[in-house]
């Protein structure tokens, strides 16, 4: 386990799901500006975090990890991954134990979708959870993350095409580097305690136009389609193996009325930078479609 240097004195701040898209731009960026981080891993020694970071076993499935890893922990950032709300649940009985005083969790823009879904009610509940933990809480709540396309990898690689599994309506996707950012400032910064903050990227784009988009930072033509509802809930369904949830969930991915069609100011407003457009991300991810 790397410890860090010079570091005495400084509160600790602990990062779920830090090997993953959002937590690892966290670790480092907090990292790279003097802060103490703990990490939490499932596999530390495969965790290939920055230097400095002290890395714990454990996962927000696990309480008596997450016991050990909240010793001596004033600020958390929570991101989860799997089952959002029972881990929430993990995390608030840890947190109160530990007397955290602040909590940043990734939640999701869906908590304010129209449509009663099971991404929504997951994360409604996973809110609750980290709310009764009594620490003060701010609430990252964004839509589609940019790194979603990568879903469309293998079909781009073997094909050429994207085959879109969440339908075609607009929506002003983020990348994940804002993510990360926001979840810094919330961090570090005064005035976010007791905030929900909606997310979104500051352009509106269907997938076909995402698709268009990285076809072009490709050098070639994709070809588009839109999977029918039916054959998504099929898909979900052999998943998860909760065919209801699916439908739900399908259905709500699908629906027009989706709180991230309008752009919001939040990232400039935390970050003091415009948010990364989608063709940055292509460009920056271009090799895993190759
Ligand atoms: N994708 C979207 O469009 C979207 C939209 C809104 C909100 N969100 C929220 O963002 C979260 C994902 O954030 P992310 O993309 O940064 O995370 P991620 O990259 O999917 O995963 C983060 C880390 O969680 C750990 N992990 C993965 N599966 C796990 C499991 N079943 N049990 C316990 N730990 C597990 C892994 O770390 P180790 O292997 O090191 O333990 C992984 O690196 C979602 O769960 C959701 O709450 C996503």
């Amino acid at each position: 386990m790397a410890r860090a240097a010079g570091l005495e004195g400084l509160t600790m701040i602990l990062v779920t799901g830090a090997t993953g898209k959002v937590g690892r731009e966290a670790v480092g960026r907090l990292t790279e500006t003097g802060r103490k981080v703990r990490a939490l891993s499932r596999t530390p020694e495969e965790a290939g975090l920055p230097e400095g970071v002290d890395v714990v076993a454990g996962s927000p499935a696990d309480p008596d990890s997450l016991a050990a890893a909240f010793t001596g922990v004033t600020t958390a950032l929570i991101v989860l991954s799997g089952d959002v709300a029972g881990q929430a649940r993990n995390i608030a009985v840890a947190a109160t134990a530990a007397q955290v005083e602040h909590i940043v969790f990734l939640s999701s823009a869906s908590v304010l979708h129209p449509l009663a879904h099971g991404i929504a009610d997951e994360h409604r509940a996973a809110e609750r959870e980290i709310t009764a933990s009594g620490a003060a809480t701010t609430f990252l709540r964004p839509g589609p993350f940019h790194a979603n396309t990568s879903w469309w990898v293998k079909s781009v690689r073997d094909s050429g095409s994207v085959r879109c599994w969440i339908g075609n309506n607009p929506g002003a996707p983020i990348d994940e580097y804002d993510l990360a950012s926001a979840a810094v400032a919330a961090l570090t910064q005064d005035g976010h305690r007791g905030k929900a903050y909606v997310l979104t990227g500051d352009e509106i784009l269907t997938s076909e136009e995402q698709a268009r988009i990285l076809g072009q930072t490709l050098g070639r033509r994709l070809s588009f389609s839109v999977a029918p509802q039916e054959e998504v809930v099929e898909v979900f369904a052999g998943i998860t193996g909760d065919r209801a949830a699916a439908v739900t969930n399908v259905a709500a991915l699908h629906s027009p009325e989706v709180p991230w069609a309008t752009p919001t100011t939040a990232v400039r407003d935390l970050t003091g930078r415009d948010p990364r457009p989608y063709r940055d991300w292509a460009a920056a991810n271009a090799a895993l479609f190759r």
